[in-house]
């Protein structure tokens, strides 16, 4: 693997052995010396130009644990706000000799592009309303691992013919028209075998939507009662000019999670959300912190995967 740009690129081989090696990783969250020489000498650039708090701190975590020197970079104390280019930057930091860079960036297509200028390895974090990839793969940890306790089974490896999500239905809700997390996870899920139904209300629908491959509704009520995973997306209004629903009140009624919604999930079904969240908006804080709510071992999960995806492209044996 050279980059990781798109959850439409990794091969049904590839996501399991990501996976499954995040597995591995997991078990390295337990110990209280958390330290693998797996990329000792390697050098890992974080490069954010939009904020975060999990990504970012979950990739400098992953590369500090495998023992690769880690460096963050952003927009504001960095020379492009002196006007220097993405691509000089990119180069200039790649001629140090970087090993590989995580970026962030606003623009749908910039991290691809950064991708053909640098002889680094190159991850996407998250580039504009286009895809995070390395989100879908660390919803799709938490999922499995969850699918698998429910089933009454210890977490496993898997194969690629057995992977946990044939058969499974995940609802993902709400303002898919400016979530990078939709994209990634609907090209994932499609390579996982799973089924997914989008719900949101039409002017959060993003144009092309029904050439996607899966059910789109705007009757949150009748995908609840089908899906084994409901993730919430968060209601990204720094992305949003103008009104795209009446009131928070009605976009809450309609498709929020509320208690009420709550109580009527599938038995054994659970809440994902990539977060940052606005409670009381998409989701209540009884959801957000029910015992079937992922949210937090999404988080935990984010290391691991990281860890996993960091060894995938860098190479080096794990422990
Ligand atoms: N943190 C996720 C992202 O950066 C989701 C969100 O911000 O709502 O795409
Ligand atoms: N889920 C996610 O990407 O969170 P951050 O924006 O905080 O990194």
């Amino acid at each position: 693997m050279r980059h990781l740009l798109s959850a439409g690129d990794l091969s049904l081989a590839e996501i399991t052995s990501i996976l499954n090696i995040a597995e591995e990783m997991h078990t390295i969250q337990g110990r209280p010396i958390k330290k693998l020489p797996t990329l000792r000498g390697r050098t890992v650039i974080n490069m954010f130009f939009e904020d975060s708090t999990r990504t970012r701190t979950s990739f400098e975590m992953a590369g500090k644990w495998m023992s690769a020197d880690t460096i963050n970079v952003t927009g504001k104390g960095s020379s492009t706000s002196k006007g220097e280019s993405l691509r000089d930057t990119m180069l200039t930091l790649d001629a140090m000799g970087t090993d590989c860079f995580v970026i962030r960036h606003g623009s749908s297509g910039a991290v691809a592009q950064a991708a053909g200028w640098v002889k680094a390895h190159v991850v996407n974090a998250g580039d504009g309303t286009h895809e995070h990839p390395t989100q879908a793969l660390l919803d799709a940890f938490a999922m499995r691992r969850h699918f698998r306790s429910a089933e009454g089974g210890q977490s496993r490896t898997m194969e690629p013919g057995d992977n946990g999500f044939e058969g499974k239905t995940i609802a993902i809700v709400g303002d898919l028209l400016h979530s990078r997390v939709v994209r990634s996870n609907v090209l994932l899920q499609r390579t996982l075998g799973s089924k997914v139904i989008l719900v949101a209300p039409p002017t959060l629908l993003p144009t092309g939507v029904e050439q996607w491959g899966c059910e789109v509704t705007s009757d949150f009520d009748a995908a609840l009662e089908a899906s084994d995973i409901v993730m919430m997306l968060r209601v990204q209004r720094e992305r949003m000019q103008g009104g795209f629903f009446p009131t928070a009140r009605e976009y809450t009624e309609l498709y929020g999670l509320t208690p009420e919604r709550l109580a009527r999930l599938r038995p054994g079904a659970a809440i994902c959300h990539p977060g940052p969240m606005n409670r009381g908006l998409e989701i209540s804080s009884e959801a957000a912190d029910a015992a079937n709510s992922l949210i937090l071992d999404q988080v935990t999960a984010g290391v691991s995967v990281r860890m996993s995806v960091l060894y995938h492209l860098l190479g080096g044996s794990p422990e």
